[in-house]
């Protein structure tokens, strides 16, 4: 094994605290597409621009459009965890890693079987009523046609962060709290571009980050360990 993968392997086998920060390169390998890599979301043909569908303000205006996004490009039937989420499951229950914060809305690292995760952005598995914030299942906006109306009369939404949206302030304290405290803070399969999220890492007092992207980051040349691979694969080393 590479010096860096043997030196992270390490730093986990002796630790208690491991953190891991995570984006949609983590879900890559499970066969839900990222958002800004060539094959990425946002850089795939759609009536508008995706980062103009997945904001507040669209959803106001064009409910009808953004569920035909939201059905057609972000829920995937059938996709299941990989060996990166299955990975930190297990250094959960072996009592090396306390927290996964992810950016993810696709519920995988609790089917993983991960207990503590923070959602920063929400998830795609619940949902509530956009008015009298009543939940309902799922399944009221991931399938069937047009918009999903509550019995009050208000347009059901997905429970994510949608752009112009702030984000949990108590999730977001919680995900501070893991990392200032941390003493391995992975960070895996995220590009570091959006903010307040990317933000969080400035958080870590350790000496142990270790930077597990395909591509580069801004962040690179802030942490100990840099390794550009598939996380997947990875995972299935350490
Ligand atoms: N292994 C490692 N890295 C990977 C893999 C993989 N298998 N697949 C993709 N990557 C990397 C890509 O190189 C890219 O740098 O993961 C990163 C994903 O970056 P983005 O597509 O920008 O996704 P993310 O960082 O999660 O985006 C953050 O932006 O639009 C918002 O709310 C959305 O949560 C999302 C946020």
């Amino acid at each position: 094994m590479e010096d860096a993968v043997l030196t992270l392997k390490k730093w986990i086998d002796e630790s208690d605290n491991v953190v891991f920060f995570g984006g949609a390169g983590v879900s890559t390998e499970s066969g839900i597409p990222d958002f800004r890599s060539v094959d990425g979301l946002y850089n795939q043909k759609w009536k508008y621009p995706p980062e103009e569908i997945l904001s507040a303000s669209f959803f106001e205006r064009d409910p009808a459009e953004y569920y035909r996004f939201h059905r057609e490009k972000l829920v995937i039937d059938g996709v299941k965890p990989n060996r990166a989420h299955l990975r930190l499951a297990e250094l959960e229950k072996e009592g090396h890693l306390r927290a996964v914060i992810t950016q993810n809305i696709d519920g995988l690292h609790q089917a993983a079987g991960s207990k503590n995760v923070l959602e920063l952005h929400g998830s795609i598995l619940r949902a509530y009523c956009s008015r009298c914030r009543r939940p309902y299942p799922a399944e009221v906006i991931n399938h069937g046609e047009g918009v999903p109306r509550c019995s009050c009369g208000g347009v059901i939404r997905p429970d994510i962060v949608l752009y112009e949206e702030p984000l949990d302030q108590d999730v977001m304290s919680k995900a501070l709290h893991y990392i200032r405290q941390a003493e391995v803070l992975i960070i895996g399969g995220t590009s570091l571009n959006v903010y307040p999220a990317a933000g969080l890492i400035r958080y870590y007092r350790g000496n142990k980050l270790a930077l597990v992207n395909l591509s580069a980051t801004p962040y690179d040349s802030f942490a100990d360990l840099v390794i550009h691979q598939k996380i997947g694969e990875l995972f299935s080393r350490i």
